[in-house]
């Protein structure tokens, strides 16, 4: 494949916020799967990788592309979710996520507004500047709500009683309050006049999947206003970042990796960064989960693939990942290349 040729990838979306806020489940709601309720205690303790097509987007938010006049204009491809802990416990994790993002969805609780973790994960965005979107999610907890599953969440708005609207408000209030404080504007996603100075917020439920359509058509909006250079990617030497090193029965010691630029073949030799030096090793397989389906634990198996292009979550199973440090780099080394040259990077 000829490596000049240039594409641009699916933009890599972080989802990050405090611990129960909903993160995993509003992935589950967009994806159709079941993967908070398979987790020990509902509680995340992995990064979980993703990919949601155009097309699962244009399902949930055809009316509100058309009413946002977005429909036929959007060129991404879909997004590439990186799904985070909330727990105090894995900040580490949460760092890993951000630091390949190109947009961030900051989940916080909409009963319980600001919380920990939504600091932390706040200051992770702003370290890397990095577009990001509030979903305030489980609206459907507010005081009286009428739940219409799977409306966008102006038109539920609208048929709530005087009283609710005013709650959910006063919810929404209380968030921008807290934004103020740090020195940052934010509103409610539809009375936001500049994208580029304030922070959208739109109310969500997991549960009702109220929201999910306003959520992905702000988060394509979002990604609209990216240079198309910052998600420029070749069919160049793959390039990645890892985000987990995991035992696999059968497979041995696996490393799941966020492929930001480039492709990665079957038979490629790649350096990443082990706790003892540098790391070369051939690969030996690649797997990914289907589309819409998540890399930790996918329901209909993998899919076995030869090559993989950018952005994507892989999995990349090959001899000596043992000895691998999440967070490190990989690079495949082309052929014509020395591997000492790659190794020095590394
Ligand atoms: P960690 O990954 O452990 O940080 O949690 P999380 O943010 O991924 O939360 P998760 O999706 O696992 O949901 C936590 C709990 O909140 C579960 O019991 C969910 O059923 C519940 N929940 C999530 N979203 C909503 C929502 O929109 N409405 C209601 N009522 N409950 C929700
Ligand atoms: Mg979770």
């Amino acid at each position: 494949v000829d490596s000049s040729f240039v594409d641009y990838r699916p933009p890599i979306t972080v989802v990050v916020g405090h611990v129960d806020v909903g993160k995993t489940l509003l992935l589950d709601k967009i994806r159709g799967t079941f993967v908070a309720y398979r987790e020990p205690g509902m509680i995340t303790q992995h990064i979980g990788l993703s990919f949601i097509p155009w097309n699962a987007v244009e399902r949930i938010a055809d009316p509100l592309l058309t009413k946002f006049r977005l429909k036929g204009k959007v060129w991404i491809k879909g997004f590439l979710m990186v799904d985070t802990p909330g727990h105090a416990a894995f900040s580490n994790l949460r760092r890993r996520g951000g630091s390949v993002a190109d947009l961030a969805v900051l989940v916080i609780d909409i009963t319980r507004g600001f919380e920990e973790q939504t600091y932390e994960s706040l200051t992770l965005i702003r370290s890397r500047n990095i577009p990001f979107v509030v979903a305030a999610n489980k609206l459907d907890r507010i005081y009286g709500w009428e739940p219409h599953e799977n409306a966008p969440f102006l038109d539920s708005y609208e048929k709530q009683r005087e009283d609710v609207q005013g709650r959910v408000e006063e919810a929404i209030a209380r968030i921008i309050e807290e934004f103020n404080k740090l020195g940052m504007d934010a509103d409610r996603y539809d009375r936001v006049r500049d994208f580029n100075t304030q922070v959208p917020i739109v109310p969500t439920s997991a549960v009702t999947g109220e929201g999910l359509a306003d959520l992905l058509v702000v988060l394509a909006g979002l990604s609209q206003r990216f240079s198309r250079d910052k998600l420029r990617v070749t069919y160049g030497p793959g390039k990645g970042v890892v985000m987990e090193i995991r035992e696999e029965k059968g497979w041995g010691v696996t490393a799941d990796v966020v492929l930001y630029d480039g492709v990665i073949r079957k038979g490629d030799l790649i350096v990443t960064a082990g706790l003892e030096g540098p790391v070369s090793t051939k690969v030996k397989m690649l797997v990914m989960p289907k589309p819409l389906d998540e890399m930790r634990d996918p329901e209909d198996r993998y899919m076995f693939m030869d090559e993989v292009k950018a952005a994507a979550g892989v999995k990349i199973i090959a001899d000596g990942l043992d000895q691998v440090v999440p967070g490190a780099p990989v690079f495949v080394v082309p052929q014509e290349a020395s591997l000492d040259e790659y190794v020095k990077l590394v």
